[in-house]
Formats: structure tokens, sequence, C-alpha cells
């Protein structure tokens, strides 16, 4: 695992880090934000697929986020977040020029496609920005990369047109068909593996829901092709250390933020990833209480 934090201020201990500096905020829908803050530790050690852990607070949660995009030159670090519960939402409160309290990271292990020629990227809300910068490695590599990104309505996609830079083609899809392909990125995906006629050197990569992944794995089963999946099962302390984000991958017991977050989709026990994410349901529905 790399792991880097900003460096303390000096005779600071680690724990009175200085904060971190939101430089830029921008609403991407009506649920999502991007935010490039003032990292310059993390963005010099940062690679694709890596994720940070974030604190807005003293005494807040902490909670993982993908490293949507990084500038080692400037010392910045790009996240994007979907407001879902009481944390994700205090991030999306805040404004340029304010700060998070810690940003822990890089941590994860960065991607690595597995010997494929050709790479398709399926990303599902706040999935298809962690998928970004994951695909332009792929393509600066030398792959072929296409995206399949899916919403339940135009407003709620993200990342098309960075997507479109390092992508040869990205496939938009929508629930209700009021933006690209209507239907799920699963119909999408069954289309375009159909039209390719050698599946040998293709892999799929999902990041997005738990039950978006799913179903790309059952299908992409079914054709027999490699696939990866970026798991995202509870974390607390990103280090290893306290098992909450154990999953089982091919049998054995691995711990997705330092093992993962990229797993080999088929070896998945994703009926256990669903209950373990589900172990908080209830302190999740108190926190998140008016
Ligand atoms: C490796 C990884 C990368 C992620 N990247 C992103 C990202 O780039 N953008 C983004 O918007 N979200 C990302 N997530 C999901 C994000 O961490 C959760 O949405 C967030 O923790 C929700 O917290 P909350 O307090 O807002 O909501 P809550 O109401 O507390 O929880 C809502 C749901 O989020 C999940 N969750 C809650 N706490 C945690 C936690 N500590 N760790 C993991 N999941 C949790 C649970 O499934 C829960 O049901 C990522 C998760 C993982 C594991
Ligand atoms: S988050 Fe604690 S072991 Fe992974």
């Amino acid at each position: 695992m790399a792991a880097a934090q900003e460096k303390p201020a000096p005779n600071h201990p680690q724990h009175t880090v200085s904060a971190f500096r939101i430089l830029k905020k921008e609403r991407l829908t009506p649920v999502t934000n991007r935010f490039v803050l003032d990292a310059s530790w993390v963005a010099r050690a940062a690679k694709p697929g890596q994720f940070v852990i974030v604190r807005v607070q003293k005494d807040g949660e902490r909670i993982p986020v993908t490293i949507a995009d990084f500038d080692a030159a400037k010392g910045t670090v790009t996240i994007v977040v979907q407001e879902v519960g009481r944390t994700s939402k205090l991030i999306g409160s805040l404004m340029e020029g304010q700060t998070v309290l810690d940003l822990v990271g890089p941590l994860g292990e960065p991607f690595h496609a597995r010997q494929a020629k050709r790479v398709i990227g399926i990303g599902g809300g706040f999935g298809a920005a962690a998928l970004y910068p994951v695909m332009r490695a792929l393509s600066q590599a030398g792959l072929a990369t296409e995206a399949v990104i899916g919403a339940r309505t135009r407003e709620f996609l993200v990342l098309e047109q960075e997507l479109a830079q390092v992508c040869s083609q990205v496939m938009p899809c929508t629930d209700d068909g009021s933006y690209g392909f209507k239907g799920f990125v699963t119909d999408r995906l069954k289309q375009r593996l159909d039209e390719l006629k050698d599946l040998s050197e293709v892999e799929v990569v999902a990041v997005g829901p738990m039950p978006m992944m799913r179903a790309v794995t059952k299908l992409t089963g079914q054709y027999k092709v490699a696939t990866q999946v970026s798991l995202d099962p509870i974390m607390v302390d990103g280090t290893g250390m306290c098992g909450g984000c154990r999953v089982t991958v091919g049998g054995e017991i691995k711990f997705a933020c330092v093992d993962g977050p990229f797993f080999d989709a088929h070896q998945v026990d994703f009926d256990e990833c669903v209950r373990r994410n589900k172990m908080y349901a209830h302190e999740e529905k108190l926190s998140n209480a008016p």
C-alpha cells in the first residue's frame, strides 16, 4: 500500500495537520459536487484507482472517496462526492475557500489491466468520475478505451466530456431515455460485447453501485470477459487494521482498503458484500434524521 499524508506543520503532531483548502467547487448534478483540493503530498504520490479518506471536522466521520484526478505539478487532488447521507451532504455544503480537516492517502492499490488490449469502463453515479483517471492512464499506455456511463436521467450523468477525451467512445445511458441509450449500462454493454468480434483481449472495469457492478459481473461471466470491480465496503481506518472493509474474493478474506479496491469480479462474494454494507443501516438512518 502506498500511503502518504500531508506534511504536518513543523513541531506539530500528525493529528494537528493544517486543513486542506477547497480551491474550486463545481456542482455537477443536483446531488454531486466536484472539489479541487490543495493537497500537494497526496497529489505527488497518487496513482489511478486509489482513494483518500476524508474527515471534514473534528469528531466527524471519516469517509473513503476516490481520487478523481490529481495534478502533481499544481499540488491538487480532485474528488467527486455524491450526497447520500450525513457526511457526504456535509461535504456537499462546503464552499470554495473552506477546508476539510483530514485527507489521508493515497490509499489502496492502483488499478492494473490484466493483459487486455481493449478496456471497457462502466461507470454508474460517482463511478464515472472514479473511472476517469483509470481510463486516462490506460489510454496513455496505448490500450483501446471505451466507457459506458449510466444514470437515472440526463441531469445525473457526470464526466461524459472528460471521459470522451480519454476514450474512443463514450456510451451514455439513462433509465428514462432522456439522453443517450435508453436502458441500463448492462443493456448497452451487452450490445457492445455482441458488436465486438474477438473478446479474448477485452477487459471490463466497473465502478458504481453494488447492484450495477453485480449485474455487470453476471453479464460478463456469460461472455467469459475478464472483469474488475471497485468494491465499496464500509471503511474506517483505511489501513487494514479495523477489519471493517473485509470482503471474500476467490474464497479468501481480503481487505478492500489495502488489497483493493479493485478485485476480480468473478471471484467476489457479492452476497456477503451486500450483507455487510447493510450492517449499519439503522445507525445511518438515525444520523440522517433531521
Ligand atoms: C474505496 C471507496 C471509494 C469511494 N469513492 C467515492 C467517490 O469517489 N465519491 C462518492 O461520492 N462516494 C464514494 N464512495 C462511497 C462513500 O464513501 C459513501 O457514500 C459515504 O461513506 C457515505 O457516507 P454518508 O455519511 O454520507 O452516508 P451514510 O448515510 O452514512 O451511508 C450511506 C451509504 O454509504 C456507505 N457508507 C457509509 N459509511 C461508509 C464508510 N465509512 N465507508 C464506505 N462506505 C460507507 C454505506 O453503503 C451506506 O449505506 C467510496 C467508497 C469506497 C469504499
Ligand atoms: S478500512 Fe479498516 S481494514 Fe480496511
